[in-house]
């Protein structure tokens, strides 16, 4: 269905506006020697994307924080294992028994990534979504009723919300400070009655790191425990639960450069022992009767049916080569893109740059995510200019957190910008190209709307023959609709 056109010029072209290149010039031989290049090979990373007006162009990949490329690693450990995939703990075949040992193991590799205690239980699940949910089935009960409420704040992602909203549960408001949104949640604990607070690591909207140390020693205080949602820091930062003594902690593989789509929750048993089994079915079970059944402890409990063995290898083998990363170039490297991009877009008139806080904290700082809007554009057309005349790929819309974005005042959706280890300069000098000449010159193309999302019009673009669609209409966003 098409609501809506726009044409080139729509709007008009800002012609006081210095280059691109003029302002970005310095900005980027700086950084060019610290992230001109990626730092880790990826898959795809030098796939074409077809341009509207002709012809193709480096597809620049700045939507990481959606799913990441699979590390070229990881692709290649995927072919060594393929040969020997089976089913998992269900066969006394060579294929299947080194099945079983490869995705048993993997337990162990992600338990060490994250500085797991030797007793954490470490789950896979499906993605961080549904570690989340696992999680809010296994909540404790005294005397047959829920212990306690779970409490979160308004800035989550919605995988780290409603989970919660099918048990008792509190929401508090982050301040525009994190010391004062660590102020606000201890006066909510102080209130008494938190079993569990539960926080992100870092905010797939803005980047900005949340200091879980800090939190998880505030939540112990109160007598609560906490889990944190690092969907987004673990592609990012080293984590380590023993240390920041936290409890619980979620994250997804398609996040962190590996494909299939594994997820995994790791932390504390007696919870997740006691917990509702999160699938029930074969596997979970220590003996099943036709009226009853004895459910299994240890992650079993909560893996019932074939698991998903290259899911959680590959999400395994990812871990072992960001635990290997040299961190201050891991840092720098992504520093680098980060503030080259910020600071380029801060230049660019019309441009706003989103943030949650005003401060910083001692424990904190900021992932490779930029979230920002351009004035007199909606984001889902930037983001559908961005991609048809300049190969870049971004997020566009409400990111799955209605509550921040209209905090932010941006409800009806704005820009997200996400790299990491395929990572390079150019990519962000791209997306600031594209922006300057949208303001500059406004669009080059007709775009319409079509089934709710920006595409252009008349697309003569194809996909590669086994994508049976066109280009465009194929990008439905979840998360945009109310
Ligand atoms: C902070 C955060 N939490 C949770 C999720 C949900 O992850 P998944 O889609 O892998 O379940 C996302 C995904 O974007 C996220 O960014």
């Amino acid at each position: 269905m098409t609501t809506a056109t726009v044409s080139p010029n729509a709007v008009s072209p800002n012609t006081a506006a210095p280059t691109h290149a003029a302002k970005t010039g310095t900005l980027f031989s700086e950084r060019s020697a610290i992230a001109g290049r990626p730092l880790s090979a990826v898959t795809g990373a030098e796939i074409q994307a077809p341009l509207i007006q002709g012809g193709h162009v480096r597809y620049a990949n700045l939507d990481y924080g959606a799913s990441a490329p699979a590390l070229s690693v990881v692709s290649a450990y995927l072919n060594e294992i393929l040969p020997f995939y089976a089913s998992v703990h269900r066969g006394a075949g060579y294929a299947s028994q080194i099945s079983t040992s490869v995705y048993e193991n993997a337990r162990n590799i992600v338990r060490d990534f994250v500085g797991g205690r030797p007793d954490d239980s470490v789950v896979f699940t499906r993605n961080t979504t549904d570690s989340l949910n696992l999680l809010a089935g296994c909540l404790p009960v005294r005397e047959g009723r829920p212990d306690g409420d779970v409490l979160y704040l308004d800035i989550e992602h919605h995988a780290n919300l409603l989970p919660w909203q099918g048990v008792p549960h509190r929401s508090v408001v982050a301040a525009d400070t994190i010391a004062g949104t660590i102020e606000v949640l201890r006066a909510e604990l102080e209130q008494g009655g938190v079993s569990l607070l539960a926080v992100t690591g870092a905010s797939n909207v803005t980047g900005e790191i949340l200091p879980i140390r800090a939190l998880a020693a505030l939540a112990h205080e109160h007598g609560a425990r906490i889990v944190v949602d690092a969907a987004q820091l673990a592609p990012h930062r080293r984590i380590n639960i023993s240390t920041d003594d936290v409890d619980y902690l979620a994250f997804s593989g398609h996040k962190l450069y590996a494909p299939f789509g594994a997820g995994v929750l790791v932390g504390r048993p007696d919870w997740l022992d006691a917990g509702t089994p999160h699938l029930a079915g074969g596997g979970a079970v220590r003996e099943a009767r036709l009226d009853g059944v004895s459910w299994a402890t240890g992650p079993a409990r909560h893996e019932g049916g074939s698991p998903n063995v290259l899911g959680a290898a590959t999400l395994a083998r990812a871990t072992q080569v960001i635990g290997a990363l040299d961190q201050d170039r891991w840092h720098a490297h992504e520093a680098a893109i980060r503030s080259f991009l910020v600071e380029g877009l801060q230049k660019i008139d019309g441009v706003t740059v989103h943030q949650i806080f005003k401060d910083t904290h001692p424990d904190t700082d900021t992932i490779g995510v930029v979230n920002f809007s351009v004035a007199g554009y909606d984001a889902g057309l930037v983001a559908a200019y961005l991609s048809a005349e300049h190969g870049v790929g971004l997020r566009d819309g409400r990111f799955c957190a209605h509550p921040l974005l209209k905090r932010l005042g941006i409800p009806s959706g704005s820009l997200r910008a996400s790299f990491g280890l395929g990572s390079r300069l150019e990519d962000a000098q791209r997306l600031l190209a594209g922006i300057e000449e949208l303001r500059r010159t406004g669009l080059g193309w007709d775009y319409v709307v079509d089934s709710g999302r920006w595409v252009p019009a008349n697309d003569t673009r194809t996909y590669p023959e086994w994508a049976p669609n066109t280009p465009g209409t194929a990008g439905a966003a979840p998360c945009i609709e109310d």
